[in-house]
């Protein structure tokens, strides 16, 4: 078990470089399974989620190794059409691979990816659309046995709700399936447009990608290509905010194509000053922030849910009343009887949470019950006076290339303490 130990109260100043995107990384990581040859993938965080989508593949038996922030993958000597429960339950993410697993070989074996600290998440979507796509799927004891013996068929599939991983799950399925695939009220979020991009290189035939609507016609076969990962914006975020909630100065480097513009005006509206110049982002933030206008979660472009709790850290100590609305997930303020512990006045009544800004923050100690959340502790003891000790580290993990070497450099007084 490990901690972090924050010492708050310093304004940081520096610069820090943005990785690529886990929620990117994933989906590309599973689509190497449908390409011959080799797959080069840059700019790869190097995160316990990546770790975990490295030992999948592995399992299978592609060739997979990952050297500093590149993973190279190669499908064709794959073996086993199957992911056992322990690994599917490492992360939620690893569902993706069902649709690649399904559209590579007809059939597999995959497991229920498992409950979710952010309420549940049901793949109800991901299992009807391969199903309308000609695959059946057998349910039993927590494992689907999938079987497309004729190969997956191109179909009209249209989503109740514009889910990003079972956009991605169908995606998958329909760039070797037969015929056109039409996915109407599909996710729209930029690491779509990044799987999309990927499998374009890779020879598929895809349009509409970053629309509502995705057209892809079915190939005879993918080769391998060099695809570098598209930015992490959610990570980009989360840097901006730690070092604006200490009424510091960030140069964020790697930013440009980061595709963070339905969140930056929200920090611009707290106060902070935003600027670009070539590849990297400036942020110089007040010395108090502003409270926002209600901020409701949405699909993209709406406002994402992965950066709530991380702007909600930010206002616990600006000046004036912030009002958040959670309308994708049911339980993602599990951050707030943490950020409560160190002194905010946040007060949570279904989807809404009302936050007062305070003067200050008090450092306690905390535990992070999931990625995003733990990560707007670190950005609350960065402001707080005093000691803050954040547990349960792992969840931060997975999303942040350790985190506290990355705020270290830009002037944090933090540290990673093994129990
Ligand atoms: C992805 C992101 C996650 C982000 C989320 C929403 C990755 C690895 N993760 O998760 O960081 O918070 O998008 O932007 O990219 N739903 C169903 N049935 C389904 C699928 C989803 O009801 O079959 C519901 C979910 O319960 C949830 C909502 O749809 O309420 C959004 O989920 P979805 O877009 O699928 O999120 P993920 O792809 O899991």
């Amino acid at each position: 078990m490990q901690k972090l130990v924050i010492k708050g109260g310093t304004a940081l100043e520096g610069e820090i470089p943005l990785r690529g995107a886990k929620n990117s990384a994933l989906p590309l990581m599973a689509a190497t399974l449908l390409c011959k040859g080799e797959t080069v993938l840059e700019n790869c965080p190097r995160l316990t989620d990546v770790f975990s989508a490295c030992r999948i593949l592995t399992h299978t038996g592609c060739r997979c190794a990952m050297k500093e922030h590149t993973v190279v993958v190669c499908a064709d000597s794959i073996k086993l059409s199957e992911i056992p429960e322990s690994m599917m339950q490492e992360m939620r993410s690893s569902i993706v691979f069902l649709g690649a697993l399904l559209g590579k070989t007809g059939s597999c074996r995959v497991y229920y990816p498992g409950g979710c600290e952010l309420g549940p998440r049901p793949i109800d979507l991901h299992i009807e659309a391969l199903c309308r796509m000609g695959a059946r799927i057998e349910r039993c004891e927590g494992r689907l046995d999938c079987y497309a013996p004729e190969g997956l068929s191109g179909c009209n599939i249209h989503l109740k709700f514009p889910s990003v991983g079972a956009t991605e799950n169908v995606m998958l399925a329909a760039v070797l399936a037969k015929g056109e695939t039409v996915i109407s009220n599909a996710a729209r979020e930029p690491e779509i447009c990044d799987l999309a991009e990927f499998l374009r290189k890779c020879g598929a035939l895809i349009k509409g990608d970053g629309e509502s609507t995705i057209r892809i016609q079915g190939v005879k076969e993918l080769r391998g290509c060099t695809h570098r990962i598209m930015p992490d914006r959610i990570a980009g975020i989360t840097y901006l905010s730690a070092v604006a909630v200490t009424g510091g100065k960030l140069k964020l480097l790697g930013a440009k194509d980061a595709r963070m513009d339905n969140v930056l005006p929200v920090l611009e509206q707290a106060g902070c000053r935003i600027d670009k110049a070539n590849d990297a982002m400036y942020l110089c933030a007040p010395k108090r922030l502003r409270a926002v206008s209600r901020l409701r979660t949405m699909p993209h472009p709406g406002f994402p849910t992965d950066v709530q709790a991380i702007i909600m850290a930010l206002m616990t100590v600006a000046k004036g009343v912030s009002v958040f609305e959670e309308n994708i997930f049911e339980c993602r303020y599990r951050h707030v009887d943490g950020l409560v512990q160190m002194g905010a006045e946040i007060y949570v009544s279904g989807r809404i949470a009302v936050v007062n800004g305070v003067n200050r923050l008090c450092g306690a100690h905390v535990a992070a019950t999931d990625l995003r959340g733990g990560a707007a502790l670190v950005i609350a003891g960065l402001a707080a006076e005093g000691t803050t000790e954040v547990r349960q580290v792992h969840h931060i993990d997975r999303g942040y290339e350790t985190i506290e070497k990355t705020l270290e450099g830009v002037g944090a007084n933090i540290l990673r303490i093994s129990q």
